[in-house]
């Protein structure tokens, strides 16, 4: 049987809500001049498709100031925080429980639907992309952050990191049925759905761009949350695994050490037919 869920466990986890802190902090100063390209209207109505703890819902209110945004996600723990958090912008700004498999709204409700570090994490990628589309108006926009785990690099150290970049996306994703290199896939899945203004930008979260404690804060969190499942699931031991990323945070950490992790933001338009189609 499919678990439609297989990161659960780690999505849950304390590691990951340290993790959404530390990416939105390395990710967001890049990413959001990326938003002021769409074409919204004065209000639009945007839909933040697994949105964790709601940082970056908040962030969509704050730049669309008279934008409606709902954010939906299936922990309730982050959706409790994310109200919690971000209370001062109700009844704009809301969230609620759905799955991105099956959204609770009809074709063509959103201007602008986000999705950011959730195709990689699921089986079926490419049947959320379509459920995505079909909630967004003939001529809104979808905006994807799809992570592909060949796009980090790091210097050798104690070990060599590319050793276990090579290794353990592939074993991982066939043990959690999902795609780790969605990444570089995405294109061709907008393509086949027809979508129009293809684009494909990246984030560069290096250790020239991004504070160093912020981006080593990200692989600490995957460390805490992940090793315990390497060790699981691929030929890597969590002893392993734990030596790589240590690895990997010292390189970040040394002040003359080069480390980059390209993040994909890919954006597309549902043409503006779409309706006629
Ligand atoms: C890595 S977090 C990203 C959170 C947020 N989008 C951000 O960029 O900060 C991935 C989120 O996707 C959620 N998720 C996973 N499967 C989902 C599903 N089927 N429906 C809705 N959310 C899902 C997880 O619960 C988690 O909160």
């Amino acid at each position: 049987m499919i678990d439609y869920n297989p990161q659960a466990k780690q999505m849950a986890d304390e590691s990951m809500v340290r993790n959404l802190d530390a990416q939105a902090r390395a990710i967001w100063p890049q990413e959001q001049p990326l938003f002021g390209r769409y074409e919204l209207g004065a209000e639009p109505y945007i839909l933040d498709a697994g949105c964790g703890t709601g940082k970056i819902a908040s962030r969509l209110a704050q730049i669309f100031p008279r934008a409606r945004v709902l954010g939906v996600d299936i922990v309730d723990s982050h959706l409790d925080l994310a109200r919690h958090r971000y209370a001062s912008f109700a009844p704009r700004l809301s969230f609620e429980h759905q799955s991105v498999f099956e959204l609770n709204a009809a074709d063509g409700t959103y201007d602008l639907t986000v999705c950011r570090h959730v195709l990689h994490s699921i089986p079926y990628p490419e049947r959320v992309i379509a459920e995505l589309v079909r909630v967004t108006r003939a001529g809104g926009y979808l905006h994807l952050i799809p992570e592909d785990y060949g796009m980090l690099h790091f210097q050798r150290g104690a070990l060599d990191p590319a050793d276990f970049w090579h290794v353990v996306p592939v074993r991982f994703e066939a043990g959690t049925n999902t795609d780790l290199f969605i990444g570089r896939n995405t294109v061709s899945i907008l393509t086949r759905l027809k979508l129009d203004t293809i684009r494909m930008d990246y984030v560069v979260v290096d250790t020239l761009r991004v504070p160093r404690e912020t981006f080593a804060a990200i692989l600490e969190a995957w460390r805490d949350g992940y090793v315990q499942s390497i060790g699981e699931l691929t030929p890597i031991s969590t002893e392993q695994a734990k030596a790589y990323f240590d690895t990997m945070i010292a390189n970040i950490r040394r002040p003359d050490g080069y480390a980059v992790w390209m993040v994909p933001v890919v954006s597309a338009r549902v043409p503006p037919t779409k309706e006629a189609s």
